[in-house]
């Protein structure tokens, strides 16, 4: 379905491709879309706010200290007002800029100031794409949550070939179009989903626990990165110093006990992601006093198994979620590991981790994991911040939800 009646904010920045931007205006307005402009100085260098506002059909804005313009919309309200944000062609410069978090011109301020998802479509000479300050750019704006399309290899103006060309109009206009199309059937569908995330506390006396190094932020990271695309999200967490974001529906609990119960609460949904580090096991008896030294009885601690959440979810004949996935924490073996704990609980794909290397994993700010199908076909998700894995994570969530499909092929 091509996209209308959408508000389009688009930013022109100053690369030999900006005159490109009219086409999208041109396709967008066509279409009945409402689209604003932010022209930059440099962008100002290649074309003009005269041409951008005819085929706009609305003014454009250029400085953040125009009295006039700052009086009619804001750089808070115009950031509000869209639906979309698109910065076109998105320079190497700006992208430095914006994964600094500066805020020196409107262009940059409203990008800051957004609340909205930002599409960024490159366009520069190969070697400055390719340049290992640009892709560090690059990996902090994806991991900030930025969209991005391109660039595409080919003849570029300076006459070099290579990565680094602007995708076309009509490639924008689909990528949109798909984008928009893509939020309006999580909408439609109402999509649900739950995540578990953190240690538990399994306590022998009120201040001594069975528990693990887990911090949560695989989990929360997810939980964050799967409403962003739309999807109503529980978060369950065990104990943890993070904070969920507010639209996100968040239990705490302290026990696995307690994380079962709120997990049946929260029955049915169309997605659970089992991300908690859940002891497997509890002291069979909680002394209600603190346990002394000299307490001959207390020379060993007997211990029972804790209920398997992801099993109970995979397993459960009335209100199995559509799309079941675990986790396998494992520090030798990891994919046969995995696989056989993915065979075992019956779960659609299970995320190993290699929590082997001290870089990554259990309480790091970084993971690296594969995910596996139940046909044993496995996608790699190279080293990288949780963040990133996260949104990666959502994204093959949604598609297999979408298209009903469990597998890699
Ligand atoms: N899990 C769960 N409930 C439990 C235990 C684990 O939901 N009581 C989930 C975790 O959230 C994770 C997966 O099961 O998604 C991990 O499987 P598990 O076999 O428990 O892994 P380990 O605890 O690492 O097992 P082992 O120590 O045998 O490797």
């Amino acid at each position: 379905m091509t996209v209308k009646n959408k508000k389009i904010l688009i930013i022109i920045g100053g690369g030999i491709a900006a005159y490109k931007s009219l086409d999208l205006i041109r396709l967008l307005k066509k279409n009945n879309n409402e689209v604003k402009t932010i022209l930059t100085k440099s962008g100002r260098e290649f074309i003009t706010p005269l041409s951008v506002s005819t085929l706009a059909k609305s003014k454009t804005f250029e400085n953040i200290f125009d009295k006039d313009s700052e009086v009619e919309i804001d750089h808070i309200t115009l950031s509000r007002w869209a639906d979309l944000i698109i910065v076109l062609p998105t320079t190497a410069n700006f992208m430095t800029k914006i994964s600094q978090g500066k805020a020196e011109d409107l262009a940059t301020t409203v990008i800051l100031a957004s609340n909205k998802d930002i599409l960024l479509v490159p366009a520069m000479n190969v070697r400055m794409w390719i340049h290992k300050a640009t892709q560090q750019n690059v990996k902090v704006l994806k991991d900030y949550g930025y969209l991005f399309i391109g660039p595409d290899k080919g003849e570029m103006a300076c006459g070099e070939y290579g990565e680094g060309k602007m995708s076309s109009p009509r490639q924008i206009f689909s990528f949109i179009n798909k984008y928009f199309n893509k939020k309006n059937i999580v909408k439609k569908k109402n999509l649900k989903a739950l995540v578990t995330a953190g240690p538990t506390k399994e306590y022998l006396d009120p201040v001594r626990y069975i528990s693990n190094d887990s911090s949560g932020k695989q989990g929360y990271e997810i939980a964050e990165a799967l409403s962003r695309l739309g999807i109503k999200t529980t978060l369950i967490t065990g104990p943890s110093n993070l904070i969920s974001k507010k639209d996100i529906k968040t239990k705490k609990i302290i026990t696995a006990n307690e994380m079962f119960e709120e997990v049946k609460k929260c029955l049915p949904v169309d997605i659970a992601i089992c991300a908690a580090a859940v002891s497997d096991f509890k002291p069979v008896k909680k002394n209600k006093a603190k346990i002394k030294k000299n307490n001959v009885k207390f020379k060993s601690i007997e211990l029972e198994k804790n209920k398997d959440i992801l099993e109970f979810l995979s397993k459960n004949n009335k209100h199995r979620p559509n799309l079941v996935i675990g986790f396998a924490a494992e520090t030798e073996n990891l994919s046969s590991n995995a696989f056989s704990k993915l065979k075992e609980k019956n779960c659609d794909l299970i995320i190993a981790n290699d929590i082997s290397k001290k870089d990554s994993g259990l309480n790091s700010d970084y993971n690296r994991v594969s995910i596996i199908d139940g046909s044993g076909k496995i996608k790699v998700i190279r080293k990288n911040k949780k963040s990133f894995i996260a949104n990666t994570i959502a994204e093959i969530v949604l598609d297999k939800i979408l298209t009903n499909d469990r597998s890699f092929n």
